[in-house]
C-alpha cells in the first residue's frame, strides 16, 4: 500500500513532465498539421491559379520555382510553416497578390505540403498563427 502510493506520486509529475517535452517535439515532425480535405480545396485553387505558373505537377515552369523536389526544400526544410503561408498571402498569385483568403492560402499551402509527401491528419489549420508552432521537414 505505502509503496504503490509512493509510485504513483512519482510518476504522475515525471509523466507530466515528460508530456509537456513531447508536444512541441511532435509537432515539430510537420505531419498532421493540415486535413484531408484541406488540401482537397487546395488541389482545386491550385489548378485554377496557381498551375499556369508553377504547372500542373508543382514542378515548376517558365520563370516560376518547382514547389517540390529539391528546389523546394533547398529553401524550406528546417523553416517554420508560418513563413511559407505569409510568402503565399502576400505575394500570390504573383499576377494578383494579396487576392487569396487566410482559407485560401492554408488551402493552398496544404496542397503543396501534401504534394511533397508530407501526410495529412484530422485537424485543419484554423488560424495562421498554428503554423507559428510548425516546423517543415523534408520527408
Ligand atoms: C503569374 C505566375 C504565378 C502565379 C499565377 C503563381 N505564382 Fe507562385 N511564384 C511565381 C514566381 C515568379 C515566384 C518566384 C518569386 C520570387 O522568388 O521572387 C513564385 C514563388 C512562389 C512561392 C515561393 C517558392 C519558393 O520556394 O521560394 C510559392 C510558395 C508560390 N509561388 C505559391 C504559389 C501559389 C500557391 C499560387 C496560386 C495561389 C501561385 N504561386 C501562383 C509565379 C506565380
Amino acid at each position: 500500500m505505502m509503496r504503490a502510493s509512493y509510485s504513483s506520486h512519482v510518476a504522475m509529475p515525471f509523466m507530466l513532465a515528460l508530456g509537456a517535452v513531447l508536444v512541441p517535439a511532435v509537432n515539430a515532425q510537420s505531419p498532421g498539421f493540415f486535413s484531408a480535405a484541406q488540401a482537397e480545396r487546395g488541389a482545386v485553387l491550385y489548378a485554377a491559379q496557381c498551375a499556369g505558373c508553377h504547372g500542373g505537377d508543382l514542378g515548376g515552369g517558365n520563370r516560376s520555382p518547382a514547389l517540390t523536389g529539391d528546389r523546394f526544400w533547398v529553401k524550406w526544410d528546417n523553416q517554420i510553416a508560418r513563413k511559407l503561408y505569409s510568402v503565399i498571402i502576400t505575394t500570390m498569385p504573383a499576377n494578383d497578390p494579396g487576392n487569396l483568403s487566410e482559407l485560401e492560402v492554408s488551402d493552398a499551402l496544404a496542397f503543396i505540403l501534401r504534394e511533397n509527401g508530407i501526410p495529412a491528419g484530422d485537424k485543419g489549420i484554423v488560424q495562421a498563427k498554428e503554423l507559428n508552432a510548425i516546423v517543415l521537414h523534408r520527408p
